[in-house]
């Protein structure tokens, strides 16, 4: 059976993460911040027998972190996703403008989209070698395109997710050689809490795209920015 860890999958696109890959038959490490208050997910784990097992992680902790990985360092991970993520850039009733740019919350913001994810690898990547797929996904954006720019504002978001683009570019090129297979997806405008109740993309939908598209990666994919029906897209 193969394993997957999964960050930040109390709802949205990490919950339906985990339905998928359980229903599809994988053991699923499912973290999230707060267990006790993620009902859906203990649902799902409930019915799962076993195969999916709930851990508390903030991302952006470091002892949280480090703790998890040593009660797991003996265990294999066949592909790391780090989903979690934070858009800052709405937190008040308006966009955030020039002149009214909240650095404390954009400090939080790559804490949570570019910061984490690096420290996820870091701390889990023995157990990802130790697996014969050595996959590393992380959710990034399309608005962290800088070629696809064309609207502007979004500086904490975009930011972030340029900058995880980076940092997963010089882990495919640093780890290619152990064979890992590092990648960002888009996942699509999804409806969830963060793409709001106008989005085009059922969670379902852009999931099982986005597990096709990681079933098949292959090492000519490592580094590569792909949207979640695989279509390369520009850095
Ligand atoms: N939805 C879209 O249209 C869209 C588009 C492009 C990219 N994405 C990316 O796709 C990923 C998933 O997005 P989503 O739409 O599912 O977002 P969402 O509905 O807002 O859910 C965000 C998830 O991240 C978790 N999270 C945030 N901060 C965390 C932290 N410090 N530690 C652990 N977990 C944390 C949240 O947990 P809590 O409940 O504890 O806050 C929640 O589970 C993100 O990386 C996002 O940037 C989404």
């Amino acid at each position: 059976m193969k394993t997957t860890l999964i960050t930040g999958t109390n709802r949205g696109i990490g919950l339906e993460m985990v339905r998928q890959y359980a229903a599809n038959g994988w053991h699923v490490l499912a973290t999230c911040r707060n267990p006790d208050r993620a009902d859906a997910l203990q649902q799902i784990a409930h019915d799962s027998s076993g195969a999916v097992e709930i851990e508390p992680l903030d991302v952006t902790n470091p002892e949280e972190i480090s703790a998890l990985g040593n009660r797991w360092k003996d265990r294999t991970v066949d592909v790391l996703i780090n989903n979690a993520g934070f858009y800052g850039d709405h937190m008040g009733s308006e966009p955030m403008k020039i002149g009214k740019i909240d650095y404390p919350l954009w400090t939080r913001t790559l804490a949570v989209n570019t910061l984490a994810p690096m420290a996820m690898v870091e701390t889990f990547l023995e157990s990802i070698l130790r697996s014969k797929e050595k996959k590393i996904v992380t959710l990034s954006s399309r608005m962290g395109s800088v070629g696809d720019n064309t609207s502007g504002g979004s500086y904490l978001y975009r930011s972030s997710k340029a900058a995880i683009n980076a940092v997963t570019k010089s882990l495919a090129i640093d780890l290619s050689s152990q064979g890992i297979i590092a990648v960002v997806l888009h996942p699509g405008w999804v409806l969830t809490d963060m793409g709001g109740p106008n989005a085009t993309l059922s969670t379902e939908a852009s999931v099982r795209n986005m597990l096709q598209v990681i079933t098949k990666l292959e090492a000519q994919d490592n580094g590569r920015f792909l949207l979640h029906d695989g279509t390369e897209l520009p850095w």
